[in-house]
Protein backbone atom coordinates (compact mmCIF):
# COMPACT_ATOMS: atom_id res chain seq x y z
CA UNK A 1 0.00 0.00 0.00
CA UNK A 2 1.42 3.34 -0.65
CA UNK A 3 0.76 6.22 1.08
CA UNK A 4 -0.68 9.62 -0.53
CA UNK A 5 0.63 12.13 2.05
CA UNK A 6 2.19 11.68 4.85
CA UNK A 7 1.41 13.85 7.72
CA UNK A 8 4.11 16.77 8.40
CA UNK A 9 3.35 19.01 11.16
CA UNK A 10 2.90 17.24 15.11
CA UNK A 11 -0.32 18.56 14.68
CA UNK A 12 -1.41 16.94 11.44
CA UNK A 13 0.19 14.14 13.29
CA UNK A 14 -1.89 14.00 16.15
CA UNK A 15 -5.00 15.05 14.42
CA UNK A 16 -4.39 11.85 11.93
CA UNK A 17 -3.78 9.60 14.45
CA UNK A 18 -6.95 10.90 16.53
CA UNK A 19 -9.27 10.37 13.23
CA UNK A 20 -7.61 7.14 12.57
CA UNK A 21 -7.91 5.88 16.40
CA UNK A 22 -11.57 6.82 16.22
CA UNK A 23 -12.37 4.43 12.88
CA UNK A 24 -10.00 1.86 14.69
CA UNK A 25 -12.16 2.10 17.99
CA UNK A 26 -15.58 2.10 16.22
CA UNK A 27 -14.44 -1.15 14.22
CA UNK A 28 -13.39 -2.82 17.16
CA UNK A 29 -10.27 -2.52 16.35
CA UNK A 30 -10.30 -4.31 13.64
CA UNK A 31 -10.21 -1.73 10.81
CA UNK A 32 -7.72 -0.05 8.79
CA UNK A 33 -4.99 -2.03 10.54
CA UNK A 34 -3.06 -2.14 7.25
CA UNK A 35 -3.85 0.94 6.46
CA UNK A 36 -2.23 2.74 9.62
CA UNK A 37 0.76 0.63 9.90
CA UNK A 38 1.85 1.46 6.13
CA UNK A 39 1.32 5.28 7.18
CA UNK A 40 3.38 4.70 10.24
CA UNK A 41 6.10 2.95 8.47
CA UNK A 42 6.33 4.91 5.36
CA UNK A 43 6.34 8.09 6.83
CA UNK A 44 8.54 7.26 9.35
CA UNK A 45 11.53 9.89 8.22
CA UNK A 46 8.64 12.24 8.53
CA UNK A 47 7.88 11.80 12.34
CA UNK A 48 11.56 11.72 13.33
CA UNK A 49 11.87 15.58 11.69
CA UNK A 50 9.89 15.87 14.66
CA UNK A 51 12.36 15.85 17.83
CA UNK A 52 10.34 13.57 20.64
CA UNK A 53 7.45 12.74 18.41
CA UNK A 54 8.07 9.30 18.07
CA UNK A 55 8.55 9.18 21.81
CA UNK A 56 4.78 9.98 22.05
CA UNK A 57 3.59 7.52 19.25
CA UNK A 58 5.39 4.67 21.28
CA UNK A 59 2.06 2.82 22.31
CA UNK A 60 0.46 3.64 18.90
CA UNK A 61 3.42 2.06 17.12
CA UNK A 62 3.75 -0.70 19.24
CA UNK A 63 -0.19 -1.82 19.61
CA UNK A 64 -0.67 -1.47 15.62
CA UNK A 65 2.51 -3.29 15.15
CA UNK A 66 0.95 -6.05 16.99
CA UNK A 67 -2.11 -5.85 15.42
CA UNK A 68 -0.89 -5.56 11.97
CA UNK A 69 1.06 -8.46 12.20
CA UNK A 70 -1.84 -11.38 11.53
CA UNK A 71 -3.19 -9.78 8.78
CA UNK A 72 0.01 -10.07 7.02
CA UNK A 73 0.72 -13.36 5.27
CA UNK A 74 3.21 -15.76 6.65
CA UNK A 75 2.46 -13.85 10.09
CA UNK A 76 -0.90 -15.38 10.65
CA UNK A 77 -0.36 -16.41 14.52
CA UNK A 78 0.41 -13.08 15.30
CA UNK A 79 3.46 -14.08 17.31
CA UNK A 80 7.18 -12.05 17.92
CA UNK A 81 8.47 -14.33 15.11
CA UNK A 82 7.08 -15.48 11.85
CA UNK A 83 5.18 -18.59 11.48
CA UNK A 84 7.44 -20.89 9.83
CA UNK A 85 9.92 -19.85 12.63
CA UNK A 86 7.18 -20.85 14.75
CA UNK A 87 6.65 -23.81 13.42
CA UNK A 88 10.17 -25.20 13.09
CA UNK A 89 10.38 -24.51 16.92
CA UNK A 90 7.33 -26.42 17.57
CA UNK A 91 8.88 -29.47 15.57
CA UNK A 92 11.86 -29.14 16.86
CA UNK A 93 10.28 -29.77 20.32
CA UNK A 94 8.17 -32.70 19.23
CA UNK A 95 4.96 -30.86 19.40
CA UNK A 96 3.50 -31.14 15.99
CA UNK A 97 2.94 -35.17 16.40
CA UNK A 98 0.37 -36.60 18.62
CA UNK A 99 1.50 -38.79 21.20
CA UNK A 100 1.97 -42.40 20.05
CA UNK A 101 -1.30 -43.74 21.55
CA UNK A 102 -3.35 -40.69 20.40
CA UNK A 103 -1.93 -41.02 16.47
CA UNK A 104 -2.80 -44.66 16.08
CA UNK A 105 -5.29 -45.27 13.07
CA UNK A 106 -8.12 -47.34 14.92
CA UNK A 107 -8.50 -44.52 17.59
CA UNK A 108 -8.68 -41.65 14.60
CA UNK A 109 -11.17 -43.66 12.70
CA UNK A 110 -13.29 -44.52 16.26
CA UNK A 111 -13.28 -40.61 16.44
CA UNK A 112 -14.77 -40.07 13.40
CA UNK A 113 -17.24 -43.08 13.30
CA UNK A 114 -18.35 -42.40 17.14
CA UNK A 115 -21.80 -40.61 17.75
CA UNK A 116 -21.56 -38.51 20.57
CA UNK A 117 -23.88 -39.97 22.95
CA UNK A 118 -21.73 -43.44 22.18
CA UNK A 119 -17.95 -41.47 23.33
CA UNK A 120 -18.01 -42.82 26.50
CA UNK A 121 -16.49 -45.91 24.61
CA UNK A 122 -14.00 -43.64 23.60
CA UNK A 123 -13.02 -42.05 26.41
CA UNK A 124 -12.74 -45.40 28.15
CA UNK A 125 -10.28 -46.55 25.49
CA UNK A 126 -8.20 -43.56 25.52
CA UNK A 127 -8.05 -43.54 29.69
CA UNK A 128 -6.90 -47.18 29.72
CA UNK A 129 -3.67 -45.79 27.63
CA UNK A 130 -2.57 -44.01 31.08
CA UNK A 131 -4.11 -43.75 34.41
CA UNK A 132 -2.61 -40.30 34.29
CA UNK A 133 -4.94 -39.27 31.69
CA UNK A 134 -7.74 -37.33 31.60
CA UNK A 135 -10.19 -37.24 28.73
CA UNK A 136 -13.68 -36.12 28.20
CA UNK A 137 -15.88 -35.22 25.68
CA UNK A 138 -18.10 -32.04 26.16
CA UNK A 139 -19.82 -29.56 23.07
CA UNK A 140 -18.54 -25.77 23.44
CA UNK A 141 -21.09 -23.51 24.69
CA UNK A 142 -18.65 -20.67 22.90
CA UNK A 143 -17.56 -21.37 19.53
CA UNK A 144 -17.34 -24.29 16.32
CA UNK A 145 -14.16 -25.67 14.75
CA UNK A 146 -12.28 -23.74 12.31
CA UNK A 147 -13.05 -25.73 9.15
CA UNK A 148 -16.14 -27.06 7.45
CA UNK A 149 -17.74 -29.37 10.01
CA UNK A 150 -18.43 -26.58 12.54
CA UNK A 151 -18.79 -29.15 15.07
CA UNK A 152 -19.48 -27.62 18.49
CA UNK A 153 -18.48 -31.51 20.11
CA UNK A 154 -14.71 -31.70 21.42
CA UNK A 155 -12.77 -34.36 22.96
CA UNK A 156 -9.84 -33.12 25.12
CA UNK A 157 -7.59 -35.58 26.62
CA UNK A 158 -5.50 -34.05 29.32
CA UNK A 159 -1.47 -35.45 29.65
CA UNK A 160 0.59 -34.41 32.67
CA UNK A 161 4.28 -34.98 32.05
CA UNK A 162 7.31 -34.14 34.31
CA UNK A 163 8.62 -32.04 31.02
CA UNK A 164 5.54 -30.22 29.75
CA UNK A 165 1.61 -30.78 30.33
CA UNK A 166 -0.42 -31.35 26.90
CA UNK A 167 -4.26 -30.09 26.17
CA UNK A 168 -4.57 -32.12 23.36
CA UNK A 169 -8.61 -30.79 22.13
CA UNK A 170 -9.91 -33.01 19.02
CA UNK A 171 -13.25 -31.01 16.87
CA UNK A 172 -15.74 -33.67 16.94
CA UNK A 173 -18.10 -33.96 14.20
CA UNK A 174 -21.67 -33.21 16.15
CA UNK A 175 -23.27 -36.37 13.52
CA UNK A 176 -20.79 -38.37 11.88
CA UNK A 177 -22.87 -38.32 8.62
CA UNK A 178 -21.65 -34.81 7.63
CA UNK A 179 -18.25 -33.68 7.47
CA UNK A 180 -15.83 -34.97 9.95
CA UNK A 181 -13.98 -32.30 11.76
CA UNK A 182 -10.08 -31.45 10.91
CA UNK A 183 -8.88 -29.57 13.82
CA UNK A 184 -7.03 -30.89 16.92
CA UNK A 185 -5.96 -27.92 19.16
CA UNK A 186 -3.38 -28.17 21.29
CA UNK A 187 -1.78 -26.00 23.81
CA UNK A 188 0.95 -27.25 25.36
CA UNK A 189 2.97 -25.97 28.58
CA UNK A 190 5.96 -26.46 28.96
CA UNK A 191 8.22 -26.47 31.97
CA UNK A 192 11.21 -27.85 30.69
CA UNK A 193 12.93 -27.40 27.52
CA UNK A 194 12.71 -30.37 25.57
CA UNK A 195 15.55 -29.44 23.35
CA UNK A 196 18.01 -27.70 25.83
CA UNK A 197 16.89 -30.19 28.86
CA UNK A 198 16.80 -27.03 30.25
CA UNK A 199 14.11 -26.13 33.26
CA UNK A 200 12.19 -22.62 32.68
CA UNK A 201 11.69 -20.38 35.51
CA UNK A 202 8.44 -19.99 34.50
CA UNK A 203 6.18 -22.32 32.52
CA UNK A 204 6.40 -21.86 28.52
CA UNK A 205 2.88 -22.02 26.98
CA UNK A 206 2.73 -23.17 23.39
CA UNK A 207 -0.54 -23.19 20.80
CA UNK A 208 -0.91 -25.48 17.87
CA UNK A 209 -3.34 -26.27 15.59
CA UNK A 210 -3.27 -29.60 13.62
CA UNK A 211 -5.37 -31.05 11.05
CA UNK A 212 -6.52 -34.73 10.09
CA UNK A 213 -6.67 -35.31 6.00
CA UNK A 214 -8.81 -38.72 5.27
CA UNK A 215 -7.24 -40.64 2.29
CA UNK A 216 -8.82 -43.90 0.58
CA UNK A 217 -9.43 -44.95 4.90
CA UNK A 218 -6.45 -43.12 6.52
CA UNK A 219 -5.75 -40.39 8.42
CA UNK A 220 -2.94 -38.50 8.26
CA UNK A 221 -1.86 -35.21 10.78
CA UNK A 222 -0.13 -32.86 9.86
CA UNK A 223 -0.15 -28.70 10.90
CA UNK A 224 -2.91 -27.06 9.77
CA UNK A 225 -0.65 -24.19 8.59
CA UNK A 226 0.90 -26.57 6.29
CA UNK A 227 -2.43 -28.42 5.31
CA UNK A 228 -5.10 -25.41 4.93
CA UNK A 229 -2.57 -22.59 4.83
CA UNK A 230 -5.01 -20.93 7.75
CA UNK A 231 -4.67 -19.96 11.59
CA UNK A 232 -5.53 -17.61 13.37
CA UNK A 233 -4.29 -15.63 16.44
CA UNK A 234 -4.83 -17.46 19.73
CA UNK A 235 -4.11 -15.00 22.12
CA UNK A 236 -7.38 -13.24 21.10
CA UNK A 237 -9.53 -15.45 22.66
CA UNK A 238 -6.91 -17.35 25.41
CA UNK A 239 -5.63 -14.12 26.82
CA UNK A 240 -5.45 -16.42 29.98
CA UNK A 241 -3.14 -19.39 28.43
CA UNK A 242 -5.72 -21.36 29.05
CA UNK A 243 -9.55 -21.22 29.22
CA UNK A 244 -11.57 -22.90 32.11
CA UNK A 245 -14.36 -25.36 30.32
CA UNK A 246 -17.83 -24.87 31.06
CA UNK A 247 -19.44 -27.35 28.68
CA UNK A 248 -23.13 -26.67 26.90
CA UNK A 249 -25.52 -28.34 29.46
CA UNK A 250 -25.83 -32.07 29.56
CA UNK A 251 -23.03 -32.52 27.50
CA UNK A 252 -20.79 -34.10 29.53
CA UNK A 253 -21.18 -37.97 29.70
CA UNK A 254 -21.00 -39.26 32.92
CA UNK A 255 -20.10 -38.58 36.37
CA UNK A 256 -16.40 -39.30 35.93
CA UNK A 257 -16.05 -37.14 33.06
CA UNK A 258 -17.56 -34.60 35.51
CA UNK A 259 -14.66 -35.42 37.82
CA UNK A 260 -11.96 -35.27 35.54
CA UNK A 261 -13.21 -32.29 33.81
CA UNK A 262 -12.82 -30.68 37.17
CA UNK A 263 -9.43 -32.07 37.89
CA UNK A 264 -8.52 -30.17 34.11
CA UNK A 265 -10.17 -27.12 35.17
CA UNK A 266 -8.45 -27.07 38.29
CA UNK A 267 -4.92 -27.92 36.55
CA UNK A 268 -6.15 -24.67 34.17
CA UNK A 269 -6.51 -22.28 36.93
CA UNK A 270 -3.04 -23.15 38.03
CA UNK A 271 -1.44 -21.99 35.45
CA UNK A 272 -3.44 -18.19 34.64
CA UNK A 273 0.01 -16.54 35.04
CA UNK A 274 1.88 -18.82 32.71
CA UNK A 275 3.84 -16.84 29.56
CA UNK A 276 2.61 -17.24 26.06
CA UNK A 277 6.13 -18.07 24.57
CA UNK A 278 7.11 -15.79 21.61
CA UNK A 279 4.58 -13.06 22.47
CA UNK A 280 4.76 -9.69 24.64
CA UNK A 281 1.13 -9.18 26.06
CA UNK A 282 2.18 -5.85 26.90
CA UNK A 283 1.58 -4.19 23.60
CA UNK A 284 -2.11 -4.92 23.64
CA UNK A 285 -2.36 -1.79 26.04
CA UNK A 286 -3.35 -1.22 29.56
CA UNK A 287 -4.94 -4.55 32.02
CA UNK A 288 -9.17 -4.30 32.03
CA UNK A 289 -10.06 -2.44 35.30
CA UNK A 290 -6.50 -0.50 35.91
CA UNK A 291 -8.82 2.63 36.12
CA UNK A 292 -9.48 3.20 39.67
CA UNK A 293 -5.23 3.49 39.78
CA UNK A 294 -5.20 6.48 37.97
CA UNK A 295 -4.70 10.02 39.21
CA UNK A 296 -7.68 11.24 37.74
CA UNK A 297 -10.15 8.01 38.06
CA UNK A 298 -12.71 10.22 40.21
CA UNK A 299 -13.81 12.61 37.36
CA UNK A 300 -13.57 9.59 35.01
CA UNK A 301 -15.55 8.17 37.21
CA UNK A 302 -17.92 10.79 37.23
CA UNK A 303 -18.21 10.75 33.35
CA UNK A 304 -18.71 7.28 33.34
CA UNK A 305 -21.35 6.53 35.23
CA UNK A 306 -23.62 8.66 33.15
CA UNK A 307 -22.73 6.39 30.52
CA UNK A 308 -22.70 2.72 31.53
CA UNK A 309 -26.22 2.45 33.22
CA UNK A 310 -25.05 2.99 36.66
CA UNK A 311 -27.11 6.26 37.74
CA UNK A 312 -29.89 4.17 37.32
CA UNK A 313 -28.97 1.51 40.05
CA UNK A 314 -30.83 1.95 43.04
CA UNK A 315 -28.90 3.66 45.31
CA UNK A 316 -25.25 5.20 45.93
CA UNK A 317 -24.85 2.10 48.33
CA UNK A 318 -25.10 0.15 45.18
CA UNK A 319 -23.18 2.69 43.05
CA UNK A 320 -20.36 2.81 45.12
CA UNK A 321 -19.87 -1.52 44.80
CA UNK A 322 -20.18 -1.28 41.42
CA UNK A 323 -17.30 0.97 41.08
CA UNK A 324 -15.05 -1.20 43.91
CA UNK A 325 -15.67 -4.04 41.97
CA UNK A 326 -14.34 -2.74 38.96
CA UNK A 327 -10.25 -2.19 40.69
CA UNK A 328 -10.14 -6.06 38.17
CA UNK A 329 -6.34 -5.47 38.26
CA UNK A 330 -5.73 -5.49 41.25
CA UNK A 331 -5.32 -9.39 41.10
CA UNK A 332 -5.20 -9.77 37.04
CA UNK A 333 -1.83 -7.68 37.20
CA UNK A 334 0.17 -10.32 35.26
CA UNK A 335 1.77 -11.88 37.91
CA UNK A 336 -0.39 -13.08 40.34
CA UNK A 337 -2.97 -13.69 37.82
CA UNK A 338 -3.25 -12.71 34.01
CA UNK A 339 -4.00 -9.77 32.93
CA UNK A 340 -6.94 -9.29 31.06
CA UNK A 341 -6.89 -7.01 28.01
CA UNK A 342 -9.14 -5.25 25.46
CA UNK A 343 -9.86 -8.12 23.75
CA UNK A 344 -11.66 -9.92 26.40
CA UNK A 345 -14.48 -6.76 26.51
CA UNK A 346 -15.14 -6.28 22.95
CA UNK A 347 -18.49 -7.18 22.14
CA UNK A 348 -17.45 -9.75 19.15
CA UNK A 349 -15.01 -11.88 20.82
CA UNK A 350 -16.76 -15.42 20.60
CA UNK A 351 -19.11 -15.59 17.81
CA UNK A 352 -22.20 -16.03 20.06
CA UNK A 353 -21.59 -12.55 20.48
CA UNK A 354 -20.35 -12.57 24.32
CA UNK A 355 -16.70 -12.17 25.66
CA UNK A 356 -14.58 -14.16 28.40
CA UNK A 357 -15.89 -10.80 30.70
CA UNK A 358 -19.39 -10.92 30.02
CA UNK A 359 -19.15 -14.32 30.49
CA UNK A 360 -17.46 -14.71 33.78
CA UNK A 361 -19.80 -11.71 35.41
CA UNK A 362 -23.17 -12.14 33.97
CA UNK A 363 -23.38 -15.43 32.38
CA UNK A 364 -21.53 -17.24 35.20
CA UNK A 365 -21.10 -14.59 38.32
CA UNK A 366 -18.25 -15.83 39.50
CA UNK A 367 -16.07 -12.40 39.09
CA UNK A 368 -15.00 -11.12 41.17
CA UNK A 369 -14.20 -13.24 43.55
CA UNK A 370 -16.90 -13.91 46.58
CA UNK A 371 -18.89 -10.53 45.34
CA UNK A 372 -22.31 -9.96 46.59
CA UNK A 373 -23.37 -8.19 43.81
CA UNK A 374 -26.82 -8.52 42.82
CA UNK A 375 -27.66 -9.49 39.02
CA UNK A 376 -28.67 -6.00 37.84
CA UNK A 377 -25.20 -4.33 39.48
CA UNK A 378 -23.33 -7.31 37.33
CA UNK A 379 -24.80 -6.05 34.29
CA UNK A 380 -23.95 -2.46 35.08
CA UNK A 381 -20.49 -3.62 36.29
CA UNK A 382 -19.62 -5.16 32.92
CA UNK A 383 -21.14 -2.19 30.98
CA UNK A 384 -19.02 0.18 32.90
CA UNK A 385 -16.42 -2.09 32.69
CA UNK A 386 -16.19 -2.12 28.85
CA UNK A 387 -16.92 1.24 28.09
CA UNK A 388 -13.84 2.03 30.76
CA UNK A 389 -12.15 0.03 28.41
CA UNK A 390 -12.79 1.67 24.80
CA UNK A 391 -15.12 4.65 24.77
CA UNK A 392 -15.13 5.12 20.48
CA UNK A 393 -17.10 8.65 20.57
CA UNK A 394 -14.89 10.64 22.66
CA UNK A 395 -12.21 8.47 23.15
CA UNK A 396 -11.86 8.55 26.77
CA UNK A 397 -11.18 4.33 27.13
CA UNK A 398 -8.51 3.33 29.21
CA UNK A 399 -7.26 1.92 26.04
CA UNK A 400 -7.33 5.12 23.92
CA UNK A 401 -6.39 7.22 26.78
CA UNK A 402 -2.81 4.80 26.42
CA UNK A 403 -2.65 4.97 22.88
CA UNK A 404 -2.95 8.61 22.26
CA UNK A 405 -0.28 9.15 25.53
CA UNK A 406 -2.25 12.31 25.92
CA UNK A 407 0.27 14.30 28.15
CA UNK A 408 3.44 13.60 25.73
CA UNK A 409 4.59 16.46 23.65
CA UNK A 410 7.65 16.99 21.58
CA UNK A 411 10.40 18.92 22.79
CA UNK A 412 9.58 22.33 20.97
C1 LIG B 1 -12.77 -17.11 19.22
C2 LIG B 1 -12.09 -17.46 20.46
C3 LIG B 1 -11.01 -18.53 20.42
C4 LIG B 1 -9.91 -18.59 19.60
C5 LIG B 1 -9.48 -17.61 18.51
C6 LIG B 1 -9.19 -19.77 20.01
N1 LIG B 1 -9.82 -20.40 21.05
FE1 LIG B 1 -9.22 -22.12 21.99
N2 LIG B 1 -10.84 -22.00 23.23
C7 LIG B 1 -11.75 -20.98 23.24
C8 LIG B 1 -12.68 -21.18 24.35
C9 LIG B 1 -13.82 -20.24 24.74
C10 LIG B 1 -12.28 -22.37 24.99
C11 LIG B 1 -12.92 -23.02 26.24
C12 LIG B 1 -13.91 -24.09 25.85
C13 LIG B 1 -15.11 -23.54 25.14
O1 LIG B 1 -15.88 -22.78 25.72
O2 LIG B 1 -15.23 -23.86 23.94
C14 LIG B 1 -11.11 -22.86 24.25
C15 LIG B 1 -10.45 -24.03 24.56
C16 LIG B 1 -9.30 -24.47 23.92
C17 LIG B 1 -8.57 -25.68 24.28
C18 LIG B 1 -8.90 -26.60 25.45
C19 LIG B 1 -8.10 -26.13 26.68
C20 LIG B 1 -8.66 -24.82 27.25
O3 LIG B 1 -7.93 -23.80 27.25
O4 LIG B 1 -9.83 -24.81 27.66
C21 LIG B 1 -7.52 -25.78 23.41
C22 LIG B 1 -6.46 -26.87 23.41
C23 LIG B 1 -7.58 -24.63 22.52
N3 LIG B 1 -8.69 -23.87 22.85
C24 LIG B 1 -6.66 -24.36 21.53
C25 LIG B 1 -6.67 -23.21 20.72
C26 LIG B 1 -5.65 -22.89 19.74
C27 LIG B 1 -4.41 -23.73 19.44
C28 LIG B 1 -6.04 -21.71 19.15
C29 LIG B 1 -5.34 -20.95 18.03
C30 LIG B 1 -5.05 -21.69 16.83
C31 LIG B 1 -7.29 -21.31 19.76
N4 LIG B 1 -7.64 -22.24 20.72
C32 LIG B 1 -8.01 -20.19 19.40
C33 LIG B 1 -11.82 -19.91 22.38
C34 LIG B 1 -10.94 -19.66 21.35
C1 LIG C 1 -9.40 -10.89 44.58
C2 LIG C 1 -8.73 -11.20 43.33
C3 LIG C 1 -9.54 -11.09 42.04
C4 LIG C 1 -10.26 -10.00 41.58
C5 LIG C 1 -10.46 -8.64 42.24
C6 LIG C 1 -10.78 -10.38 40.29
N1 LIG C 1 -10.38 -11.65 39.97
FE1 LIG C 1 -10.79 -12.66 38.24
N2 LIG C 1 -9.86 -14.31 38.97
C7 LIG C 1 -9.31 -14.43 40.22
C8 LIG C 1 -8.99 -15.82 40.48
C9 LIG C 1 -8.39 -16.37 41.76
C10 LIG C 1 -9.40 -16.53 39.32
C11 LIG C 1 -9.33 -18.03 39.10
C12 LIG C 1 -10.63 -18.60 39.59
C13 LIG C 1 -10.70 -20.07 39.37
O1 LIG C 1 -9.91 -20.61 38.62
O2 LIG C 1 -11.63 -20.67 39.94
C14 LIG C 1 -9.90 -15.55 38.39
C15 LIG C 1 -10.35 -15.85 37.11
C16 LIG C 1 -10.81 -14.91 36.20
C17 LIG C 1 -11.02 -15.15 34.80
C18 LIG C 1 -10.77 -16.43 34.08
C19 LIG C 1 -9.41 -16.40 33.51
C20 LIG C 1 -8.34 -16.59 34.51
O3 LIG C 1 -7.45 -15.70 34.60
O4 LIG C 1 -8.32 -17.63 35.20
C21 LIG C 1 -11.49 -13.97 34.25
C22 LIG C 1 -11.83 -13.70 32.79
C23 LIG C 1 -11.58 -13.03 35.32
N3 LIG C 1 -11.14 -13.62 36.49
C24 LIG C 1 -12.04 -11.74 35.20
C25 LIG C 1 -12.13 -10.84 36.24
C26 LIG C 1 -12.75 -9.53 36.11
C27 LIG C 1 -13.37 -8.97 34.84
C28 LIG C 1 -12.62 -8.92 37.33
C29 LIG C 1 -13.13 -7.55 37.73
C30 LIG C 1 -14.55 -7.39 37.65
C31 LIG C 1 -11.93 -9.85 38.21
N4 LIG C 1 -11.66 -11.00 37.52
C32 LIG C 1 -11.57 -9.57 39.51
C33 LIG C 1 -9.08 -13.40 41.11
C34 LIG C 1 -9.63 -12.13 41.04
Amino acid sequence: MRVAQCPQTWDEWRGWRTKELTTLAQSHYKKNIVYISSVLKQCAAQMNQIVGASGCFKNFNRFINRLDLSKRPGRLLGFDVPDSEYLALLSAKGYLALPPNLARQELLADIDNTRSVDFAKVEDKIRSYDPKWRVFYYKSRNLSTPDDSQAMGRLLVYIPGDASDRFIQFGVSDDPSSKPSEVISQIIVEKLDPVSGKAHADPQVYYVDLWRSRNSGSISVTSRLQSVKTAEPCYSCHESPLIKIKPADHSILSDLSSQQLAEVNSVISGYAAAKIAEFNRDDLGPSVGSESKAVDAAQHWQVLKQNCGAEQLKDDASVARVRAAMDCASCHDGAKRAAIHYLSVLPDQFPTGSNLVKQIIIQDAVMPPQSELTADENTVLYQCLSKSVSSPGDLSGELERWLLQSDCTPDT
